[in-house]
């Protein structure tokens, strides 16, 4: 079957996100960035340097070196599992984003830092605190805020009052990770993405077998050769894991929310997602991140689950020169929105939109349609860096709470669910989890 021939609109999106991308391979940068090290996060930089980090850390995203992580993610895992277990044996209506929640930081904690905080213990770890420093929950929100109407202004008083929105405190703590984490980075049995970018610079006989050839040029033809003996700075390196915490500690906590609301109001899916992985895992203690690839049903329930509820509602690309896409002259330093969450809900591209239908994602519908309708993680060069690992983080939760849990409603959920206005964040999403025997 041949993939249907592009629009007008899915082809602008294609020559922005690839065919032109030289033209756009930058993001408005956001006044909050533009301190050390948080200028430095792959988010917020722009071109060749870039270049240089995306194209240096990108291998350590793939699949043999997701498998060093398998472990401490399992053990996540287990944790949720017991505080799922401990809040259902007492209560009934259980607040699944502030769960969700735990369970992401956990990950990117033991994951990229190589910290395990076991948030339900109820002992705060010293790293809950710098997160949440990092996440901005305390910091500098008023000038943020303001940043977003007067910009000018907040970047002014930014400066007079020198503010900063990462805690030297903070700063101090995640510098003195990476440092430690220097000291043991060879150590096969003891592996985090912190230590993977610190070694980032190097070949590994599995990325050899793997097919990972770090000078090739990537498909838009626009990506440097970059150097294979070039490390990365210490800088360089914590501003990576700051952009991992701040990219996939909501956008994962999100999805896994909806995700499990969609499953515990549509029955029949989750008993079909529970039914699949009998027949894929057995009793098996252990999932292997090989088998969550082959679980296909569970792949489309996230799929149309990310298509509903997408964790980036839009995406922003500021124009570097005169470009023409399909006629259109669109002027250096304009900036151009990927409306993500607009797509996604299109009656044109997709029948009865606010219809949740995992149908939509069988390998026959997918082929119907054209890949840039749906973009949860962008598309294209600058798409988003961590999509394999937020997929394994998802699966892995998904599957172990459904094997242990039957989810449906209870007295305090709320239909359909409500987003917060600016960040599209489920509010006040709780479920029942009842021990599936
Ligand atoms: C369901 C979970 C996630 C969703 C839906 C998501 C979505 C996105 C989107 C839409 C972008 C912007 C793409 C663009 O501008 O075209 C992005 C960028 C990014 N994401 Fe994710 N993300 C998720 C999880 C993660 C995780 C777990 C990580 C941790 C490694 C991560 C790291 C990043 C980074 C570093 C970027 C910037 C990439 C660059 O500028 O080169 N994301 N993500």
């Amino acid at each position: 079957m041949h993939a249907p021939s592009k629009t007008s609109n899915e082809y602008f999106l294609f020559s922005a996100q690839v065919k032109e991308f030289s033209s756009f391979c930058n993001r408005r940068v956001q006044m909050s960035w533009q301190e050390a090290p948080l200028d430095k996060m792959l988010t917020a930089m722009a071109d060749n340097d870039w270049k240089h980090v995306r194209n240096t850390i990108s291998p350590i995203f793939s699949v043999h070196r997701l498998k060093r992580v398998e472990l401490q993610m399992t053990q996540c895992c287990d944790r949720l599992l017991t505080a799922l277990n401990n809040k259902a044996a007492i209560e009934d209506d259980i607040d699944v984003r502030a769960h969700m929640a735990d369970y992401s930081l956990e990950c990117i904690a033991s994951t990229v830092f190589g910290q395990t905080l076991n948030c339900a213990a109820g002992t705060e770890h010293e790293f809950i605190g710098h997160a949440k420093a990092v996440l901005g929950v305390e910091a500098a929100r008023p000038l943020r805020g303001l940043a977003a109407v007067a910009p000018t202004l907040a970047r002014v008083l930014k400066r007079m009052l020198r503010v900063r929105y990462l805690p030297k405190e903070t700063l101090n703590y995640f510098t003195g990770i990476i440092e430690d984490a220097k000291i043991v980075a060879d150590d096969p049995k003891n592996q985090d993405f912190l230590k993977m970018m610190i070694n980032a610079h190097r070949l590994d006989e599995e990325d050899e077998e793997e097919g990972i050839d770090w000078r090739r040029k990537s498909e838009s033809s626009d990506l440097d050769r970059v150097p294979l003996s070039q490390a990365l700075d210490t800088d360089e390196v914590l501003a990576q894991g700051l952009a991992f915490l701040f990219s996939g500690h909501s956008t994962v906590t999100d999805s896994l929310t909806c995700t499990l609301y969609l499953l515990a109001t549509h029955a029949d899916v989750q008993e079909k997602v529970v039914d699949e992985l009998t027949i894929m895992t057995g009793n098996a203690a252990k999932v292997e991140y090989e088998t969550l690839q082959e679980l296909s049903y569970l792949q489309g329930v996230i799929d149309e689950s990310l298509r509903l509820y997408s964790p980036t509602l839009r995406v922003e690309r500021v124009c570097s020169k005169d470009t023409v896409i399909n006629g259109l002259h669109i002027p250096s330093k304009t900036t151009i929105v990927i409306p993500i969450q607009a797509i996604h809900l299109d009656p044109d591209l997709w029948p009865d939109p606010q219809t949740f239908n995992p149908k939509r994602f069988s390998s026959e519908e997918r082929a119907k349609r054209d890949p840039y309708c749906w973009q949860p993680f962008g598309m294209g060069p600058r798409s988003c860096i961590g999509v394999r690992l937020a997929l394994m983080q998802m699966k892995m939760a998904l599957v172990h709470v459904l094997s242990k849990f039957k989810v449906s409603p209870c007295a305090a959920t709320v239909h359909p669910i409500i987003r917060d206005k600016v960040t599209g964040s489920p509010q006040d999403v709780f479920l029942r989890f009842q021990p599936r025997d």
